[in-house]
């Protein structure tokens, strides 16, 4: 074998390793939200966070907000550009937002920029006296 083809065979390996492994990659991403049912209930007694407009907490890959009407939100923390869980919520704007690339979602779940387009799941809030029920 010549010093040239046994390179093109070592390069050759090379980039099916690294496509491998991209894949890999791609496949380890963390589970989407969308499909995985939601149903818990926080006793807000035990979150002063959810006490406070603005406040929020992150149980199971799910974002809870308090709004400053008061209300409750809900929506993965998963965000639909790049599956980066990085959603946070801006109590500012009443908006949730991914801090990755500035992807943009009214509370409602609506993408309100190019990287939000996908749209972000949320869920249902129903609060019975100091039980908040989150669910999809
Ligand atoms: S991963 Fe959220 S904006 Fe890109």
């Amino acid at each position: 074998m010549q010093r040239r083809d046994f390179l093109l065979r070592i390069s050759a390996g090379a980039a099916a390793g690294l496509a491998a492994t991209s894949l890999g990659s791609c496949l380890s991403q963390p589970e989407n939200p969308q499909n995985t049912p939601v149903d818990f209930t926080l006793d807000l007694s035990q979150f002063p966070q959810l006490n406070r407009t603005g406040g929020f907490l992150i149980k199971d890959n799910v974002l809870v907000a308090r709004t400053i009407q008061g209300d409750y939100v809900a929506a993965t923390v998963i965000c639909s550009h790049e599956q980066q869980r990085k959603v946070v919520y801006d109590d500012d704007k009443n908006q949730f937002h991914c801090t990755a690339h500035d992807a943009r979602f009214d509370s409602r779940g609506k993408g309100l920029n190019s990287n939000g387009k996908r749209n972000l799941t949320v869920y249902n809030t129903q609060l019975n006296g100091n039980d908040l029920r989150v669910y999809s």
